[in-house]
Order: structure tokens, then C-alpha cells, then sequence
């Protein structure tokens, strides 16, 4: 069983889930079928994924009750006033065919045409919006992706309230150190998105040895690293195999092998992608 983590806010979130990025819609409805029969609690999509209604299907067919599922979804990055915040929040929410969202995130702080743009003035107009649906209950916790400490500061001074979690790329060979540190000392959950590099990683022979060590594969490898390091993974499969798989991480990587895997610099460097 891996830990679930307290939120900011007290609210309790399963220490590892499903992603549905690049999934069709069939695909994410029986990912997202699989991932519930097989343990699964938590589930990552997004209005841009375009299929928040296939998760939804999913999560009604499971027949498991709704207070026992996470759902995370997120507000396009090109959304930055708080009418339209509200707007695709209930959006998402009629997609999803769900009364309450678990977790609400700005998907990045800049649109993904835009990257780098200065957008503080409109964060903070979004980020009213996110501390309304909270007030209203039509979310229960709110935080950002992809945000940089200053845009973070940036928010939490005009307003008062602290993103429950920013959720970014991170994987052995690119752990974003400053922006994790800025996060975890600021009691700000860091989930991981593309634990695997999105597969790119899952070559590197640095990772053979150790995974020969703990007779586990370079995924699972890669998804325990993520929680040891104190964030919350996302693995994304279409794969049932995998996907039980990826749930099977509850295992103890020395501190040693994660100094080891931490000097690592494998993977692409790529610019940021949702
Ligand atoms: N907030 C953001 O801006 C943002 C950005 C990117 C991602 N995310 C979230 O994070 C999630 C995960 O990131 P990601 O989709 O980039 O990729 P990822 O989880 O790092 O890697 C997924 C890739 O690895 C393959 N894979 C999965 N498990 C495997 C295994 N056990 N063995 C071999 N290959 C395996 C998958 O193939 P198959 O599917 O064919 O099995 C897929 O090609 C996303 O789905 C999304 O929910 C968020």
C-alpha cells in the first residue's frame, strides 16, 4: 500500500495515480476501469485531454463509491480570465458528469503557444475563481502545474491562500530541484507528471543496475524514485499489465541508490508539453 499524503488544506490524497495525457477516449475508459479494479484511487486528466467524459464513464462503471475516488482535473493554460476559470470548471465537471471535482489545477502558467509569458496579472484573477469553486464546494482542493516559485508567490500574495500542490515534470534526470525544494518547504505537494520521461527514460541502461539490484523493472524504478523522493507519481498506461505494474512500487530504494539516480541526467530536456 503506498502512502497517501495530507494536503495544505487537510485533504487526504492517494500517493500515486493514473495519467490519461495522449490517451483517446477509449483508451482512458478502460485505463481508467483497469486502474480502478486493480487499486487505483487516484485519477490526472484534463480539459485539454479531451476525454474527462471517458473518465467519468469509467469511474460511474466501477460502481466504487464516488467519495473513495480522486479525481484531478485542470483549467487550459490559455484560460486566464476568472469568468472563463469558472466557465470550464463546470465544463469539466458536466464532462466528467461528477458534482465535485477532488482536485482543480491552472495548468500552467502561461499558454502552451506562449510559453514563458508573463501572465501574473491573470493568475491571480484565475486563482479568485479557484478560492470561489473551493468556497462553493464545486471543488474540495486547488493548486497549479507547471509554476515556477515566483508565479506561485505571485498569487499567494495577492490572495492569502497557498496552491495545495503544484504538479510537474519530474523524473530521474530532470527533478526541477529548485522548484521542488521551493514547494516541499512550503508544505506544497509536488506530483510528478511523466515519471517515465513519457517512456523516454525507460532505455537508459544507468538504470539497469539498480533495477537488477531490486529485481524490479526501470519503471517501477523510475515511479518508487518519485516517492521517495516525496512526490506524488503519475504514471500513465493504456496497458493493463502496466498499469498493475506501476501500482507495484511498495518497495525501499537506499538512500545511496537515490543520491545515485539524483546525479543522473538522462532523458530529454525538451520544453515543457501538458
Ligand atoms: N500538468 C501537465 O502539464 C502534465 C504534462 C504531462 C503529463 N501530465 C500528467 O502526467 C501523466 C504521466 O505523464 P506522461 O503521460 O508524460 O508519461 P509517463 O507516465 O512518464 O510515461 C508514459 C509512457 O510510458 C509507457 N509506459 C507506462 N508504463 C510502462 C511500463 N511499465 N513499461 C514500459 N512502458 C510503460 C506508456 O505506454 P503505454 O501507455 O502504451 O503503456 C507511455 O508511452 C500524464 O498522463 C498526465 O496525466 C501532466
Amino acid at each position: 500500500m503506498i502512502k497517501s499524503f495530507k494536503l495544505n488544506d487537510g485533504v487526504e490524497i492517494p500517493g500515486i495515480g493514473l495519467g490519461t495525457w495522449q490517451s483517446s477516449k477509449e483508451d482512458a475508459y478502460n485505463a481508467t476501469l483497469s486502474a480502478l479494479k486493480n487499486g487505483y484511487r487516484l485519477i490526472d486528466t484534463a480539459l485539454a485531454y479531451q476525454n474527462e467524459d471517458a473518465v467519468g464513464k469509467a469511474i460511474k462503471d466501477s460502481l466504487i463509491p464516488r467519495e473513495e475516488i480522486f479525481v484531478t482535473t485542470k483549467l487550459p493554460a490559455q484560460y486566464k480570465s476568472y469568468d472563463e476559470a469558472i466557465k470550464y470548471a463546470n465544463e469539466s465537471l458536466a464532462n466528467l458528469g461528477l458534482d465535485y471535482i477532488d482536485l482543480y489545477l491552472i495548468h500552467a502558467p502561461w499558454p502552451w503557444s506562449e510559453v514563458g509569458k508573463d501572465c501574473e496579472k491573470e493568475n491571480i484573477e484565475v486563482w479568485k475563481a479557484f478560492i470561489d469553486l473551493k468556497k462553493e464546494g464545486k471543488v474540495r482542493s486547488i493548486g497549479v502545474s507547471n509554476f515556477r516559485p515566483s508565479n506561485i508567490k505571485n498569487i499567494v500574495d495577492a490572495t492569502g491562500v497557498v496552491p495545495s500542490v503544484n504538479q510537474i515534470r519530474f523524473f530521474i534526470g530532470n527533478t526541477q530541484e529548485e522548484v521542488t525544494k521551493y514547494c516541499q518547504d512550503n508544505n506544497i505537494l509536488v506530483e510528478a507528471y511523466s515519471p517515465l520521461g513519457t517512456g523516454e527514460i525507460l532505455n537508459a541502461s544507468e538504470l539497469d543496475n539498480v533495477a537488477k539490484k531490486y529485481n524490479k523493472s526501470k519503471a517501477q524504478i523510475c515511479i518508487r524514485y518519485c516517492i521517495e523522493r516525496n512526490t506524488l507519481p503519475l504514471p500513465k498506461s493504456v496497458h493493463e499489465e502496466r498499469i498493475i505494474a506501476n501500482l507495484d512500487v511498495d518497495f525501499k530504494i537506499d538512500q545511496g541508490d537515490i543520491d545515485y539516480l539524483s546525479t543522473l541526467t538522462i532523458g530529454s530536456r525538451r520544453p515543457l508539453r501538458s
